[in-house]
């Protein structure tokens, strides 16, 4: 539609009509029969007619289903605008490819773009127009179950993927293809305190601006459609009400001009934070700082009319909403076609195809990590005898919580994989265990006592399986132990205050260790998880996260040798939790273990553990060996306009060929504001064949050197600059340069 008659459509519109452009309500709500009010419309105090007028729909997907509402919904409206369907499609709709941690080990944003691309076209044929992902907050800390969501805990490497994953989405949207992205939480939810979930958030603007904002920037410079606004307060703002973020931040200072929305039930939220004394006032602090749609509260259908009747509101705020929101509906093309891709002939060519799936499974293996690979045990040998033991030997639950539009039955199963490698004579499966035993814990999840009773062996079952485990052990030359978290143990509201593996899995191991097996761990989680009670019990430990769809096939891959792994954590494995949040890019302090010369107890450190994490941010192994030498500076002083270039040699001393990501972090060693011992600024992945030798070079530039100052502004200090290249944020080589003034 042109522009023009959309303008007059606006202008056409009631009050009502309006304000339900910028409401959002569940699928359920459009399920209420005509008379008896109950559920949903009830608990929000909404009627049916303004259930009609809700601009967009929240998780509503499969081509018959948003078809039959779109056409119901059409029945009611005044001006027959179409309804938008918006949902969690997190990382996957049908084909689930690994949790975003897991894609963010992958440190290929450009393979992860064509994941998303590929999830645009199933949500499309689903009929969805607008995915709430990706998740781009930056995350520390992994006590908070979220982590999941997110590629990590680099500034760099979150930029890079928020871009692609963003990309990806909206390819094809110019086409009349793909569709909308909407990232969230904006802004700074990763940094909730102690890990809790729904908690405040309180940093520096000047930490904000260099290490939480450049990926949200990311995405917007990449012409992301919508934003979503968090949970959380930043100092002390909740940030659905926050004016300074979202207006002069995000839509002012970077010329975001597209449709912001709240998070769940949020903007009502702000009367239990104690922002707004009333549901009315939330509503107007919300549309003051430009939400446009308000997810699933009352706030803005039962308050806006009346702000506005009594001039509390400035009706043109209004409009400016609803204009976003009518400029997406017609950028999609919902004007001429209100059904867009919702067709169930092409949903099922379109879902799960074996093209899909087999870039789920070139994702899974990329994302998997080698942790430890102890005298070289893996890959195993196709014709040594195998026992798969574990309550993930053979189990479909391999999506993760947040693949909620997923069929776990469509999953791989380890053992499926494994048996489609190994023949079944040398083969033995035992699950030894329960993924999680407490009941106190299943129970806090919602479950009911005969959901639990289903899902959990019984005490006789467990003796049995256990039993069933060490013979199997005892009789095969190396046990593979599939292990893990539950899946309702991460994601949202998962927060954790122990993130070992439970207990019972975590004895099944030194059971197993016990009989003096080779033991390879394959672990499936949501989050770096605390190895140290168990890292030595094992020989081999592969973190291959929630793998999704592919995950089996991408274990065996890996397990086998036919992908020799190409991982690199973005997320640092902690010592033990009394270390988080723990990253590596902490600030130089006073009285590091590495170069203060006070007496050991008077460095900063603790008394009981390491300081250092069990696996650094950049770790893992690959079964090629590259050995890094020669790093050479072109020059070691420039000046701003000028660049430097760095050379490293990596050899791979194996006859393996793989994937090696060769990484680049600086360190500023004097600033006006202290800075980070590395900041990962560049990485390269150069496939190396067998016994390859290969030079590797990077161009340094000005751009590399900057921070935020105490006046926010964004430059770079002359001085001295170590540069380290290495495998990981550790194993470095460095060398030093100097910024001229
Ligand atoms: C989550 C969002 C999600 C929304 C809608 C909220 O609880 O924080 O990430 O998009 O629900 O399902």
């Amino acid at each position: 539609m042109e522009n023009s008659k959309l303008k007059k459509l606006l202008d056409d519109m009631s009050l009502e009509e309006k304000i339900g452009q910028m409401v959002q309500l569940s699928g359920e709500f459009f399920n209420n029969d005509d008379n008896v009010v109950t559920g949903p419309r009830k608990k929000l105090g909404i009627s049916k007619k303004q259930v009609f007028l809700a601009g967009s729909v929240l998780n509503v997907v499969g081509a018959k289903k948003t078809h039959q509402l779109q056409e119901e919904y059409l029945k009611h409206s005044p001006h027959k605008i179409p309804l938008l369907f918006m949902s969690d499609i997190i990382y996957g709709l049908k084909t689930v490819y690994p949790i975003p941690l897991g894609m963010g080990a992958t440190w290929n944003p450009s393979l992860i773009e064509k994941a998303y691309q590929n999830t645009a076209a199933e949500a499309y044929a689903s009929g969805n127009q607008v995915s709430f992902a990706p998740m781009v907050d930056l995350v520390h800390d992994a006590r908070w179950g979220r982590v999941l969501e997110s590629t990590g805990e680099d500034p760099y490497l979150n930029s890079l993927f928020a871009a692609s994953m963003v990309k990806g989405f909206q390819k094809d949207l110019g086409k009349n293809r793909g569709i909308a992205s909407c990232i969230k939480h904006f802004a700074a939810y990763g940094a909730v305190e102690s890990g809790r979930e729904y908690n405040s958030v309180d940093m520096s603007e000047r930490r904000l601006k260099q290490e939480y904002l450049p990926s949200y920037k990311a995405a917007v410079d990449a012409g992301v459609e919508m934003v979503m606004a968090s949970f959380n307060t930043l100092n002390g703002i909740p940030a659905t009400g926050n004016k300074w973020l979202l207006k002069n931040i995000l839509r002012e200072e970077w010329g975001f001009n597209g449709i912001l929305i709240s998070d769940y039930a949020a903007i009502n939220e702000l009367v239990a934070h104690g922002f707004a004394e009333s549901q009315q006032q939330a509503a107007k602090l919300a549309v003051e700082a430009t939400v446009d749609i308000d997810m699933q509260s009352s706030a803005y259908v039962n308050e806006l009319k009346s702000l506005i009747e009594n001039g509390l509101l400035n009706v043109e705020k209004i409009n400016d909403a609803v204009w976003r929101v009518l400029l997406l509906k017609n950028k999609l093309g919902l004007f001429e076609d209100p059904y867009r891709g919702a067709n169930e002939k092409i949903e099922e060519k379109s879902l799960l195809t074996p093209k899909k799936r087999q870039l789920a499974r070139e994702v899974a293996d990329k994302a998997i990590v080698l942790l430890k690979n102890k005298d070289d045990l893996l890959p195993l040998n196709k014709h040594s005898s195998v026992a798969l033991i574990g309550p993930y030997a053979d189990e479909h639950e391999l999506l993760g919580l947040w693949a909620v539009h997923g069929d776990r039955k469509e999953s791989v199963t380890i053992n499926q994989a494994f048996s489609e490698v190994i023949e079944s004579k040398h083969l033995s499966v035992a699950k030894g265990t329960n993924i999680l035993d407490d009941r106190t814990m299943l129970k806090g999840f919602g479950l009911s006592d005969e959901s639990i009773d289903k899902m959990l062996l019984t005490d006789t079952q467990k003796e049995t399986e256990h039993e069933k485990a060490i013979s199997a052990a005892k009789k095969s030359d190396v046990v593979v132990m599939a292990v893990g978290e539950h899946t309702l143990e991460s994601g949202e509201a998962g927060s954790r205050t122990d993130i070992t593996l439970p207990y019972q899995q975590k004895q099944l191991i030194h059971d197993i260790a016990n009989l003096g097996k080779k033991i390879v761990l394959v672990l499936i989680s949501g989050r770096p998880l605390v190895l140290t009670d168990v890292i030595n019990d094992v020989d081999a430990v592969i973190e291959a996260w929630f793998p999704g769809t592919e995950g089996g096939h991408a274990i065996a891959d890996v397990v086998f040798g036919d992908v020799n792994p190409s991982g690199r954590l973005s997320m640092t494995f902690p010592y033990n939790v009394g270390q988080e949040p723990i990253y590596y890019n902490e600030l130089s302090t006073g009285r590091s273990v590495k170069t203060s010369k006070h007496s050991s107890r008077f460095m900063s450190r603790y008394i009981d553990a390491p300081v250092t994490p069990l696996f650094p941010f950049g770790y893992g192994l690959s079964y090629h060996r590259a050995i890094y030498s020669n790093l050479n500076v072109n020059k070691n002083k420039f000046s701003s306009d000028e660049s430097i270039k760095a050379t490293v040699d990596i050899e791979n001393n194996s006859y393996y060929s793989g994937i090696e990501t060769v990484q680049l972090y600086i360190q500023d060693m004097f600033a006006s504001v202290v800075q980070p011992e590395k900041n990962l600024k560049a990485f390269q992945q150069i496939y190396l064949s067998a016994h390859e030798k290969r030079r590797v070079t990077f161009t340094i530039n000005v751009e590399m050197l900057k921070f935020y100052n105490t006046n926010l502004d964004y430059i770079a200090e002359p001085g001295d600059f170590k540069l380290y290249i290495g495998k990981n944020s550790q194993d470095v080589l460095e060398t030093n340069f100097t910024l001229l003034g």
